[in-house]
């Protein structure tokens, strides 16, 4: 499977979703996950990201682990992302900042 990572949180740019042919990204309040059940590792969202925050699970580095529970966890519990999904309006203030989790609550 392919991974959604922590830097995605706070921008959500949505490019990602457009490029997945089987329509496996799922929807929360400031970042996607992708769902380990659908995703067919086809790798076109890996560079449709600006946030470059999407690898496949094989090349996930060591820090970006815990990527790989968040994702299949909260798979299972958030909505479908449609294509119709806007940007963070402080997207790109975002990009790269480091801790990104640490902002979110729970
Ligand atoms: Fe997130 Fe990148 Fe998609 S920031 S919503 S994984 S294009």
């Amino acid at each position: 499977t392919h991974v959604v990572t922590e830097q995605c949180v706070h921008c959500k740019f949505a490019e990602c979703i457009t490029y997945c042919p089987v329509a496996c990204f799922r929807e929360a309040g400031t970042f996607l996950v992708i769902d380990p059940e659908e995703c067919i590792d086809c790798g076109n969202c890996v560079e449709a990201c600006p946030a470059d925050a999407i690898y496949p699970e094989d090349e996930l580095p060591p820090e970006l682990q815990p990527a790989l529970e968040w994702n299949s966890r909260l798979a299972l519990q958030l909505p479908l992302a449609t294509t119709d999904v806007a940007p963070l309006a402080d997207a790109e203030d975002w990009v790269g900042r480091p801790d990104k989790w640490r902002t979110l609550k729970g």
